[in-house]
């Protein structure tokens, strides 16, 4: 993959959980290139999902990047086990963690990549004397909690600002189809997450494919 390709990660949140494996080679035989996977703790989001041990199980099915999105509360409880299960990335909430920085430093001796992670409304300066110890900024598109909400708009200028000082993944996540795509990805994203616009599309593999192109 070349530097400025654009890495499409489809969210597992939007598949069909009675048949997650075959969900997960439907995706990466149309050419996703990491897993989104959302996980919700009831308590920092309004909705429970799942946790470290089907990130362990999806990773004896798949060599693609299994990118684990924590959504709880007190988050370092939680960095341990999505690391033995075999996350690629974790991304943590900004507004959820008491140390991001003692997290995002255990997350990287473990040689994954860190990532944080910014709720629509958190403004950019959260992100202050964080910038060079993390490997990629997560900015939410919708208050987290649920697939299939609408884009909001306000995060382009601040995707725009960190762009700027910032060469490592940013990821948008939430509302993404291929027209907000094409605005994140023209403010400076470059791993765009869709659920419902990727696991609702009739053609999974010109779904992705749109999501890169347009
Ligand atoms: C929301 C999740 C998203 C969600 C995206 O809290 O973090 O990853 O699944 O779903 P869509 O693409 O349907 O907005
Ligand atoms: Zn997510």
């Amino acid at each position: 993959m070349k530097k400025d390709d654009i890495i499409v990660a489809p969210s597992i949140l939007a598949a069909d959980f009675r048949q997650l494996a075959n969900e997960i080679k439907r995706v990466e035989n149309a050419g996703a290139d990491w897993i989104h996977i959302d996980v919700m703790d009831g308590h920092f989001v309004p909705n429970l999902t799942i946790g470290a041990p089907v990130v362990k199980d999806l990773r004896k099915r798949t060599n693609l990047i299994l990118d684990s999105h924590l959504m709880v509360e007190n988050p370092h409880k939680y960095i341990d086990d999505f690391i033995k299960a075999g996350s690629d990335v974790i991304t943590v909430h900004i507004e959820a963690a008491k140390d991001i920085k003692s997290i995002m430093r255990k997350i990287k001796a473990s040689s994954i990549k860190a990532g944080v992670s910014l709720k629509p409304r958190t403004p950019i300066a959260a992100l202050n004397g964080l910038l060079n110890m993390v490997d990629m900024v997560l900015f939410m598109s919708v208050e987290p909690g649920f697939g299939g909400q609408a884009f909001i708009r306000s995060v382009l200028p601040k995707i725009r600002k960190v762009k700027a000082n910032f060469s490592g993944y940013i990821q948008v996540d939430g509302g993404i189809n291929k027209t907000t795509a094409k605005k994140a990805k023209s403010a400076g994203a470059n791993v765009l997450v869709a659920g419902s616009y990727i696991f609702g599309a009739k053609n999974t593999a010109r779904a992705i494919r749109s999501l890169r192109q347009e």
